[in-house]
């Protein structure tokens, strides 16, 4: 069920986090995998671990026509795609009063424009190939309100919104398009937060329902249901991985109001 020999996977941002999570769990199963990301040594370092001939294909998504440069790279070193990972995104932690023109273009650049630019150079290798998955990684900072995000918000919103639409467009060709929402997740996006902030691991764990942080392989997991043929019916959906924050801990939380108590 989750075979994936003979398939072609790119993931983007695969050298560290998520991505590398993915990169691997994805080659465990069988499949070759292109990694994407700027720092090329990062890359190889993860190409050099894994078995099914991966190949290391370097881009800077914030750069203009870079998603569809970067397609036109990838199926110049293979033959076809059939599963696209668009993991590559950087946060954007601002209010209000701080955020500037430059942090929207930058963040849209990468978390939105080139993750469709790159979905739309290789959408045709998977159709001729008889369709694939295109998995993207938003956030449930899209699905809610998150204060000093607004950008970043925007921007994962706007991932969940493409997933759908996409879906639609290419349902009959053949291609899947799902996204997954990460919570919490313990990579490097969070250093800086995790050493300013006292109390912050421990405070954001009380939020999520099963009490701890996520990590990378629980986000790669799901990348790996996406891309099998477990998932064949499913497609235009956006699924949690938020060890339940999203939906349960609210429910919690209102359980602790004083009225709802049994006593
Ligand atoms: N960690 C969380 O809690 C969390 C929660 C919700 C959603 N997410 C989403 O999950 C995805 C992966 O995040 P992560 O936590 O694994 O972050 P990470 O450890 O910071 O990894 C980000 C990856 O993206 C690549 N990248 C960054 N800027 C790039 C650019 N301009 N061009 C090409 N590649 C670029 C990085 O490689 P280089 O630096 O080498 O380019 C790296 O491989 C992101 O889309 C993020 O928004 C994460």
């Amino acid at each position: 069920m989750f075979d994936l020999n003979d398939k072609t996977a790119v993931v983007t941002g695969a050298s560290r986090g998520i991505g590398e999570a993915s990169a691997r769990v994805l080659d465990r199963h069988g499949a070759r995998v292109v990694l994407s990301g700027r720092t090329v040594s990062d890359l190889e370092r993860v190409a050099g671990e894994l078995k099914n001939e991966p190949v290391v294909v370097p881009a800077d998504l914030s750069e203009p026509r870079s998603g569809t440069a970067l397609a036109e790279a990838i199926l110049a070193e293979v033959d076809g795609v059939d599963v696209l990972v668009n993991n590559a995104g950087i946060p954007m932690r601002r209010t209000p009063a701080q955020l500037t023109e430059d942090d929207v273009d930058l963040v849209f650049s990468i978390n939105v424009r080139s993750l469709l630019m790159l979905s739309l150079g290789l959408g045709p290798s998977m159709i001729a190939r008889g369709g694939g998955s295109i998995i993207n990684i938003s956030s449930v900072a899209g699905l809610h309100g998150p204060q000093g995000r607004v950008a970043y918000a925007g921007t994962k919103g706007a991932v969940d919104a493409m997933t759908r639409a996409l879906a639609s467009d290419w349902g009959p060709q053949g291609i899947r398009v799902n996204s997954i929402a990460p919570g919490i997740i313990t990579t490097a996006i969070w250093e800086e937060s995790r050493n300013t902030v006292p109390g912050l691991i421990e405070d954001l764990a009380q939020r999520v329902a099963l009490k701890r942080w996520g990590d990378s392989d629980d986000v790669a997991d799901v990348v790996l249901f996406f891309a099998s043929e477990a998932s064949r019916y499913v497609t235009g959906e956006t699924l949690t991985v938020d060890g339940g924050m999203a939906k349960v801990s609210a429910s919690a939380a209102a359980a602790a109001l004083p009225e709802l108590d049994d006593g």
